[in-house]
């Protein structure tokens, strides 16, 4: 940022008799300064002993106001070279572009997305993360598996992988996907770095400005970012118990005439809900007959803990229309970043052209580790363990919500990672989020995963990353907000408001 030398500005004396200390009201002398383009962004201030003569205040308030404009984020000083302007009269902070204001669509709720990766604090119970806790992740075995790459003599790793990914990976996945009842060869596979690098592959092949996408709703938020960054409208089928109901998808087929259907058929993220074997077939041969493509996430489909899910689309695919999506984060750890997708043959150059576009390739380091974890007989003991894991926490979920929540609702799923809870009339996960934050415990409102607006009285509670101890403790905060807020609810209803209770 250029420099500007500081000409005499004129500021108004502060006055003693006020009321307000003599260095805030220089504060707001240089404030409104700065407000009304008197003084500009890069512009040098007096140094500290000049505002002082130039002001008739001590050197101490000077470098007060000084101290109080830097905390506003308003000065900079540095040493021997004074103090500078470091916004202006547009709102601007410390630089000379507006970056705030200059957001793309989709990137703008900077904060809603950042906690999708925020890392764990002690002091907190979080329920807002996406991932398996750190003690159902197969550290022990992937440390062996590093080891092996090592041994081997590692020098490969280090030149360009194959844009569609390391072959070792994708013959494992060929074996590993038959227990999905899958049975691909590896040249129907494409790696990604992690399934969200993947659903940004498939938007930007498949997907034009303007298009729409139809998704389930609710349903996972980084995928509704992703087609939204690729200039699709993102419109949500809605579900019943038993998953994506087939009228409102056919309706919606032939209005829109979609690019895109994406699809959780099993565990789905957030609702929970598995679709029967009967709706797989109805929901593709609408999808065939109306040839639009359906991109099948398949994440979770493996982390049942009662009866498993019926096989993927995938596997009813004698048509070529299904893209299939997996990735080593939900049943491995989510730090490794590889995901897969398989694709019809005829689609994968298309896929491929994007993935090179966005990353190249995928590093060989991690995918060669997810080939050797897969491969490992001890990958079916840990995915048991795993199962095992996660079915502890959603029972204690549950068990603690029925006893310290009974004011909300929802269904029990039978795999996957999450609970969708419905609040109670009248009271909105907005509401809700920042007293449970300031109680120590964290959620997912339910609109960032609602893709046409909606999704107020909902929010999602992720079981998976939290220690089973911690949940009965997290929950029991929860209640308490929960009721913190149901309090002025209760007394407006028996004052006779028309708001509806639970
Ligand atoms: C359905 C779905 N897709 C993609 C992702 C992102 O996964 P990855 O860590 O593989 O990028 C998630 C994470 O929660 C998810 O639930």
């Amino acid at each position: 940022m250029a420099r500007r030398p500081s000409p005499a500005i004129s500021l108004p004396r502060p006055d003693p008799g006020a009321g307000a200390p003599l260095y805030l009201q220089v504060v707001s002398a240089i404030e409104h300064a700065i407000q009304d383009g008197r003084l500009q962004l890069g512009q040098r201030l007096p140094a500290e002993r000049r505002l002082a003569v130039e002001l008739g205040v001590s050197r101490t308030t000077a470098t007060n106001a000084y101290r109080e404009l830097e905390a506003r984020g308003l000065v900079r000083g540095h040493v021997g070279r004074g103090t500078t302007v470091l916004a202006d009269s547009m709102g601007t902070h410390g630089s000379a572009i507006p970056w705030q204001q200059r957001a793309s669509r989709v990137t703008v709720d900077v904060a809603g997305v950042m906690t999708m990766v925020q890392a764990p604090n002690s002091q907190r119970i979080s329920f807002a993360q996406g991932w398996p806790d750190r003690s159902l992740q197969p550290h022990d075995l992937l440390d062996r598996a590093w080891r092996t790459i090592m041994d081997d003599g590692p020098r490969y790793l280090y030149g360009p992988a194959a844009p569609e990914g390391d072959l070792t990976l994708r013959e494992a996945l060929t074996v590993w996907l038959r227990g999905r009842g899958l049975s691909i060869r590896p040249d129907q596979c494409l790696i990604t770095t992690g399934a969200q690098a993947g659903l940004n592959v498939v938007a930007r092949a498949f997907v034009s400005h303007g298009q729409v996408v139809l998704t389930e709703t609710p349903t996972w938020m980084g995928a509704i970012l992703a087609f939204r960054w690729a200039g699709a409208d993102v419109i949500g089928i809605p579900m019943d118990r038993d998953g994506i109901q087939l009228d409102p998808l056919e309706d919606a087929l032939a209005r829109y005439r979609p690019s895109l259907l994406y699809l959780m058929p099993s565990f789905q993220h957030p609702a929970g809900t598995v679709l029967s074997r009967e709706r797989r077939r109805q929901v593709l041969e609408m999808t065939t007959r109306f040839r639009v493509p359906v991109l099948e996430s398949d994440l979770y489909g493996d982390l049942h803990f009662e009866a498993p899910a019926p096989p993927p689309l995938k596997a009813l695919d004698a048509l070529e229309s299904v893209i299939y999506q997996g990735s080593f984060s939900k049943i491995g750890a989510p730090g490794v970043r590889v995901g897969w997708l398989v694709a019809p043959t005829t689609a994968l150059p298309i896929l491929q052209a994007a993935k090179v576009v966005a990353d190249v390739c995928t590093a060989t380091g991690p995918q060669q580790l997810v080939a050797r974890a897969l491969d490992a007989p001890a990958f079916d003991l840990h995915l048991a363990r795993l199962r095992r894991g996660c079915r502890e926490r959603r029972d204690a979920l549950v068990a603690a919500l029925r006893r310290f929540c009974p004011m909300v609702d929802f269904n029990i799923p039978g795999g996957g990672y999450y609970l969708w809870v419905r609040l109670p009339a009248g009271l909105t996960a907005g509401q809700l989020l920042p007293v449970a934050r300031e109680r120590g415990v964290d959620l997912r409102p339910g609109p960032q995963f609602v893709p046409d607006g909606g999704g107020h009285n909902y929010v999602r509670l992720c079981f998976a990353s939290v220690p089973t101890r911690d949940i009965e403790p997290g929950v029991r905060r929860l209640g308490e907000a929960l009721r913190q807020l149901m309090r002025p609810l209760t007394a407006a209803v028996s004052r006779g408001s028309a708001e509806p209770l639970v």
